[in-house]
Formats: structure tokens, sequence, C-alpha cells
């Protein structure tokens, strides 16, 4: 790891599918002098993600990638992160699972941000699930990306307690709340072992 920071920051790509909070966490984040990670490129599987206005803001390149075929869609993913040299990868509510040869050819660090207190609520329809089953907490997870969905080791969660009047989209607002400050903290626990 220490060999692929040197002293400059990491070139990192955030794969996103809708609207970006999270991606705009990140580059405000990577904006701070202390960040180890600078975001090079949006990737995207879908034109109508919402956060593309946002990479767009930010003057930060981004790539629409047709996954009509999935193999081929990942080849040229891998391709695009080989030519810009980019080394890091945090997927923030990128709604496709990469697949094992792709996690096996690339050669970086992929993390993502799943919205439950994993392992509870892989998946989607996380809070809509928590609060049925009556749970007195929720949350956030950052972990490393495996060929499993939601599965790889994960390095930092934060609870959100449940409020008895809470349905799912007030839930998702409190959790996305926590996400934006876990995700910067995971990748300076990694990078830096904060
Ligand atoms: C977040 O809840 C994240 O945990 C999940 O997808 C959502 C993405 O939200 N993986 P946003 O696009 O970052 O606003």
């Amino acid at each position: 790891m220490e060999k692929l920071i040197g002293n400059k920051r990491l070139k990192t790509a955030v794969f996103i599918s809708g609207k970006g909070t999270n991606l705009l966490s990140l580059i405000k984040f990577s904006n701070t002098k202390k960040s180890p990670i600078k975001i090079d490129c949006v990737i995207t599987d879908t034109s109508k993600a919402q956060g593309l206005k946002i990479s767009k803001k930010y003057n930060i390149k981004s790539k629409i990638i047709n996954y009509k075929k999935r193999n081929l869609a990942e080849k040229k993913i891998l391709y695009f992160l080989n030519k810009n040299q980019i080394y890091f990868i945090c997927l923030a509510g990128f709604m496709r699972v990469l697949t094992r040869n792709f996690i096996n050819n690339y050669k970086g660090i992929i993390l993502n941000i799943h919205p439950s207190l994993l392992p509870k609520y892989k998946g989607l329809n996380t809070h809509k699930r928590a609060i049925e089953n009556n749970e007195k907490f929720s949350g956030c997870t950052v972990h490393f990306v495996n060929s499993k969905i939601d599965s790889g080791k994960i390095i930092l969660q934060k609870k959100v307690k449940i409020a008895k009047k809470d349905n799912p989209e007030t839930l998702s607002k409190k959790v996305l709340k926590q996400e934006h400050i876990l995700y910067p903290k995971a990748i300076n626990k990694i990078l830096f072992n904060l």
C-alpha cells in the first residue's frame, strides 16, 4: 500500500449509478489538504445517473459504460482504469455486481459503502427490511469488495438509531448523513492506519 501512495495521492475512480451524494462527499474529502486520494474519474452504468452533474461541476472526467453485455462492459472498464493508472476504486451506489474475473484482474483496491450494519441486510431495500424487522438500530458499513455481494472484509461501521416514527425515507436520510462521514474515515483508516 505504502508503495502505491508514495508522496502522491492515489488516483481514484468512483463508480455510481444514482444521486451521487457519496460521490460529492468523496470529492470534498479528496479536495482537503491531507486526503490520501485524488478523484480522477467517475464511472457509471447509466447516463441517467444524477451524480454525473456533480462530476461535471467539479471538472472530473466521467465514463458511461454500456452494460448490455457485462463481460464486455467490465473489459472496457478495466482498460479505462489501466490507461488512467487508477489504483483505488470507491463503489458509491453502483448498481452492478463486479464479477470475480473483474476483481481478480484489477490490481488495486476496491471499497464499497452499504446502507446497513453488515452482515445484516445485504442487497437492496435495507431500510425497509430493517424497519419491518423492528430493528432498534441500522447504519452503514464500508468494506473491501470481493466477489460475493456485500461480503468483503469490514473496515468501519456506524450505527444509527431507528426511531419509532422512521420510514425507509427518513431512515435513509439519517444513514446517508453518516455514510458521508464514514467513507472518508474508512479510506483514512486503510491508507493511513488512522
Ligand atoms: C447509498 O445508500 C449507498 O450506501 C448505497 O447506495 C446509496 C448511494 O447513494 N450503496 P448516493 O448515490 O451516494 O447518494
